[in-house]
């Protein structure tokens, strides 16, 4: 039996897809390894979001070919965004070459190519596979076990056309899934067990706009949270990222209205300054932006902020970095990935050569939001201190010390521990909060 190894970059819907890529696998016979040096072959699930990631990958890949050495039999793909964003150039451009490059709507061939290389008595040409999908996106569906909380791709590609960004490049198309397969595949993880759904996609309050009508005033997106958030056996629903220029009265409304959909909202942000927003068509303003954390703060009190951000745009000056750290203060955001900006081949800001931002300056800018964040999120859970608070119990934490990890309504992560031999995975408990870190809670079991 062949073992295959997938290493994965990138963001949840990378996740999710390795997720479904292992378990048509282990459908159509193959093995899982739990690493490059067990594996027969190795797929590495890549990003091309920012320079960094893409290097990484290729690095690592260019590692791997040692292996060939030992096992002229080892096989090494590459699937995801950098197999799309640089094709055939990866054919040369890894030191030692590889033996298939996947797109990321090609993926659900991935057992049928490993078979056919295995097949073959010596390492013939490479296979590539890079082209648009045909008919529907219902092939990314399956799932390696039903865990406590589980991701769906609800959503394939994005339409916007942020100018620093590469997913439209290589995600494709925004395409949606229809929302029975979506409510079905809810369904069968809820009756293995699944208590919490993240529904997820670039840009999922877009999500049916060309399949659905609205009913009333609600967004095909909102329909479809609905009808998750009605499947028996799912307590919790969660979604990333939304975009919010789709963020409409109807799915504000909706976190008034369902109890499931948890009190926390990742709201990519990107820039506090209109003047950068505009630059980086993200289609609304720092005012409109404030006015969809007031409304959400007014429907659900207890909401809390997550936001992307990133500094160091092509031009971005010193008082546009402050309109971004004052926005920052005035959201109080509890958890942010703040990126310093990534020149992207082939999209519009790339050009902007004469404008760019010296190192110093981003890391500068970085440091400041960081330590920003590091106090908010600190604030946020000391004043969690002494209450109780009701946790999905995810993970064990650490091997063998009986400490266990899950989180609470607003993803603040929670550890605690239990007698020997106890498996509350999936469980929901009430924790009494006991100490807390910028990161991480300490609960005891009530
Ligand atoms: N669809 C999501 C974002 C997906 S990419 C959205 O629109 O919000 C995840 C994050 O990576 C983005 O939110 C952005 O903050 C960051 N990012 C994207 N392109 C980047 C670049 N060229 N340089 C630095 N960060 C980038
Ligand atoms: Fe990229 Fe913008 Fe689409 Fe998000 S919305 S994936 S940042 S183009
Ligand atoms: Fe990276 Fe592709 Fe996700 S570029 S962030 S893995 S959609």
């Amino acid at each position: 039996m062949k073992r295959v190894y997938i290493k994965t970059y990138g963001c949840q819907m990378n996740e999710r897809d390795s997720e479904a890529v292992a378990a048509m696998l282990l459908r159509r016979g193959f093995a899982l390894a739990p690493d490059e040096f067990s594996a027969d072959a190795v797929l590495l699930n890549t990003c091309s979001v920012r320079e960094l990631a893409e290097s990484k990958a290729v690095g690592k890949a260019g590692h791997l070919c040692r292996l060939r050495k030992k096992s002229p039999d080892f096989l090494i793909g590459i699937m995801g965004c950098m197999a799309q964003n640089r094709g055939d150039a990866l054919l040369t451009q890894v030191r030692g070459g590889v033996d298939l490059v996947v797109g990321t709507q090609q993926a659900h061939r991935i057992p049928e190519f490993l078979e056919e290389l295995f097949a073959r008595p010596n390492r013939g040409a490479p296979i590539l596979a890079l082209d648009a999908a045909e008919g529907s996106q219902e092939e990314i569906k399956d799932h390696l076990r039903c865990r406590p909380s589980a991701f769906i791709s609800i959503q394939q590609g994005c339409d916007m056309r942020c100018s620093y960004c590469i997913v439209p490049k290589t995600r494709g198309r925004e395409r949606s899934r229809s929302l029975a397969g979506i409510v079905a595949e809810a369904t069968k993880l809820a009756e293995g067990g699944t208590k919490e759904i993240t529904l997820l996609g670039q840009i999922v309050t877009s999500y049916g706009r060309n399949l659905y009508p609205k009913i009333g005033d609600k967004s095909p997106f909102v329909q479809l949270v609905e009808a998750v958030h009605d499947i028996e056996g799912i307590e919790r629903v969660r979604f990333t990222s939304p975009h919010p220029h789709g963020f409409g009265p109807d799915l504000i409304d909706a976190f008034a209205r369902l109890p499931k959909l948890c009190p926390f909202v990742h709201l990519p942000l990107q820039s506090g300054s209109n003047r950068v927003l505009k630059a980086m068509k993200r289609p609304y303003t720092r005012e409109r932006y404030l006015e969809i954390v007031n409304a959400l703060r007014a429907a659900r009190p207890d909401i809390s902020f997550c936001t992307d951000i990133i500094v160091g745009f092509p031009g971005e000056t010193q008082e546009d970095f402050e309109q971004t750290a004052e926005l920052f203060d005035t959201v109080k955001f509890e958890m942010a990935y703040i990126f310093k900006y990534s020149p992207r081949a082939g999209t519009p800001a790339a050009e902007l050569t004469q404008a760019l931002i010296p190192d110093e300056v981003m890391q500068q800018r970085n440091q400041i939001l960081l330590e920003k964040l590091e106090r908010y999120s600190l604030t946020a859970n000391e004043k969690l201190v002494g209450t109780t608070q009701r946790i999905l119990v995810e993970a064990p934490a650490r091997k063998g010390q009986n400490i266990w990890m899950g989180f609470n309504p607003q993803h603040r992560k929670v550890l605690f521990e239990t007698p020997p031999n106890t498996h509350p995975e999936g469980q929901l408990l009430n924790l009494k909060i006991e100490r807390a870190s910028a990161a991480t809670l300490f609960g005891v079991m009530e």
